[in-house]
């Protein structure tokens, strides 16, 4: 049997990755021009997606220009931002490892870095400072690609993801403001900053007082446009030897809002029942499948949630607008005005909901349809 020609769960690069060229060419041209770029989307969208194939691009086309791309989703304090920092740069500096050892002496004046490589040097490379002294110096880390690309003529673009993460460290204030300062003078390095958490992002490059003020240019990811997502879909199928009938193909972007993942997870699931062709049978029962397996999620995130915050996720469910009008507040309880402004950025910060067109609506789509069956016992595929 062939393997499906949908994927969810990890990032599309190649294979599965379709649609924006627009995007594609646009972060390429700024990251190749030094234009520093920020990527702001809600979680799913296809950012990492995005940023691994303009990389890998890159990376293909001109081997004089290092990548580096560093998850800050796990990453928890300044120091271990900037050991994972120095040892990324390091490792994409040379393609030997021999190079790699002989960094520590070369690019540093006050730190000694610790290196040491395991049996596999390529996977088993680390490096660690003695933390005061790193907190003393932590420019010399910041610094470091470009201190390399000076030496050696070439030039790194460095990919941040979940960027908003360093908010959450302890004295990130000051931290943030040696970043800036250190970043914006380097001329061989440029940065593609990217992060689900869209007020938070915004907070960190949109407001004027704030050190990254201006650092670049700011890119809102969209999601894949309808008929994009119906193309891929029914042109999958048939690399497959399977066949969609071409409303089954328009309704799984539809029922999924054109939110990349779930977009993929349920053409997944419909091309996995589908022995020759899809038709609305498979299609219910692979969503009802993706919902169920969504759904102790999706039952925790309402318990966790208060009364009123609840009724306030009914009525974005409802397409209600005026939140603070009194038959709306009465009708779903929604408290005072006090309240309903409280529990609207309550609900955004969680990633629940979020405004589009002066709007609000639900982040993930599967929720919504689980959600409105639960509450409003609304079928499915009624509510398209
Ligand atoms: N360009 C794309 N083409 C097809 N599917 C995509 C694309 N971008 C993202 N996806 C789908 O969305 C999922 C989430 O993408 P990801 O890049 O991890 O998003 P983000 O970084 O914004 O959270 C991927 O696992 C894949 O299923
Ligand atoms: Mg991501």
């Amino acid at each position: 049997m062939k393997d499906s020609p949908f994927i969810y769960g990890t990032t599309v690069s190649t294979h599965s990755f379709t649609n924006r060229e627009k995007e594609t060419l646009k972060l390429k041209a700024n990251l190749l021009n030094g234009i520093n770029t920020m990527l702001i989307s809600p979680r799913r969208w296809g950012k990492s997606s995005l940023v691994e194939k303009v990389m890998a691009d890159i990376h293909r086309k001109d081997k004089k220009i290092k990548t580096v791309m560093i998850d800050l989703f796990s990453v928890g304090s300044e120091e271990e931002f900037l050991e994972t920092y120095a040892r990324e740069v390091i490792k994409a500096s040379s393609t030997r490892w021999q190079e790699w050892m002989t960094s520590g002496s070369l690019f540093f004046k006050k730190l000694i870095p610790k290196l040491s490589l395991g049996i596999d040097p390529y996977n088993d490379f680390s490096l660690s400072f003695d933390w005061n002294e790193l907190k003393k110096n932590s420019d010399e880390v910041l610094n470091l690609a470009e201190s390399i690309a000076k030496k050696k003529g070439i030039k790194f673009i460095i990919c941040l993801d979940e960027f908003q993460n360093l908010a959450s460290f302890n004295d990130y204030l000051d931290f943030e403001k040696k970043l800036r300062a250190c970043w914006q003078r380097q001329k061989s390095v440029t940065y593609c900053l990217y992060g689900s958490k869209r007020h938070m992002m915004s907070d960190i490059f949109n407001n004027p007082s704030k050190p990254f003020y201006r650092f670049g240019d700011i890119m809102l990811l969209q999601k894949i446009e309808e008929k994009k997502w119906i193309s891929f879909i029914t042109k999958s199928f048939v690399g497959t030897q399977k066949l969609i009938d071409p409303k089954i193909a328009e309704m799984i972007p539809k029922l999924m809002k054109n939110h990349s993942w779930y977009v993929q997870q349920l053409a997944h699931y419909t091309w996995n029942l589908t022995h020759k062709k899809a038709t609305i049978k498979e299609l219910n029962i692979a969503l009802s499948e993706l919902i169920n397996a969504n759904s102790p999620l999706y039952q925790k995130e309402t318990e966790n949630i208060s009364h009123t915050q609840l009724n306030l996720l009914k009525a974005v469910a409802k397409a209600e607008t005026q939140f603070t009008s009194t038959a709306v507040m009465q009708k779903y309880l929604l408290g005072t005005p006090r309240n309903v402004s409280k529990n609207k950025s309550i609900l955004i910060n969680l990633d629940l909901i979020h405004e589009i067109d002066h709007k609000y609506e639900f982040l993930d789509p599967a929720f919504e349809l689980w959600f409105k069956k639960q509450y409003f016992n609304e079928d499915y595929i009624k509510s398209i």
